[in-house]
């Protein structure tokens, strides 16, 4: 038997692209209009604040409360409360979601997101509202020791997973995993938001399967 100890679990949705269906209401028109609301907000705020970024502009926190924002707010908390939380091994409708803090970012050329974490938060996200997927590499990185030393190197142990993220892209993750953004080499600037999430209370579920992340390996080598 072989067992998956300590994994992080991130939930990645594509609402332009194969989670359409299910939430139909994530249009490619509502992304534009979500965009255009941004260079708003950098005409009304043009220097922002710096926290994670080297260059680029970053928003004040408070965008969740923009009424254009509403509806992409809303969309993300029925992401974590059905589809998150429930993988996590908590009984759906058993806790509330809140959004802490929200703000917005653009990335334009040689702009960089240094490594990071949200500190003081249970899960983070962050949502593409414009990206063509070549603006940088969104990198998640396992700071975990045993991944300092793996060799040889194999598919199922990694120091970095690496995404290119599209417009309609979101991503939850714990807030304590190490996260940056890799320059950005093309002359287009991407949009995207970025959050701190708290969940509160949480019934455990009855019936969990596979809690113990347990897989059979037969001595072809399959795992099941
Ligand atoms: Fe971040």
């Amino acid at each position: 038997m072989i067992k998956l100890m300590f994994p992080a679990f991130v939930c990645v949705k594509e609402f332009l692209d194969k989670d359409s269906e299910q939430y139909p209401n994530m249009t490619r028109e509502y992304f534009k209009i979500l965009k255009d609301e941004m260079d708003n907000m950098r005409k009304l705020d043009p220097t922002g604040r710096n926290v994670s970024n080297s260059g680029g502009w970053q928003s004040n926190d408070g965008i969740e409360s923009n009424p254009i924002f509403v509806k992409a707010y809303r969309t993300i908390k029925r992401v974590v409360a059905n589809e998150l939380v429930p993988a996590l091994g908590l009984e759906k409708n058993s806790f509330n979601v809140t959004m802490h803090n929200s703000w917005g970012n653009m990335n334009f050329n040689g702009n960089f997101n240094k490594p990071h974490l949200h500190n003081g938060c249970f899960y983070s996200g962050v949502m593409y509202i414009r990206a063509d997927g070549d603006e940088g590499n969104l990198v998640f990185v396992d700071t975990n020791h045993k991944v300092a030393g793996v060799f040889p190197p194999n598919p199922m142990m990694k120091e970095s997973e690496i995404y290119s993220p599209r417009t309609g892209d979101l991503y939850l993750f714990p807030s304590g995993l190490m996260h940056m953004v890799e320059p950005n080499l093309t002359n287009k600037t991407r949009y995207s938001i970025s959050f701190n999430l708290e969940v509160n209370g949480g019934k455990r579920r009855e019936t969990i399967q596979n809690e113990h992340l347990e897989y059979e390996v037969n001595d072809k080598g399959d795992c099941f």
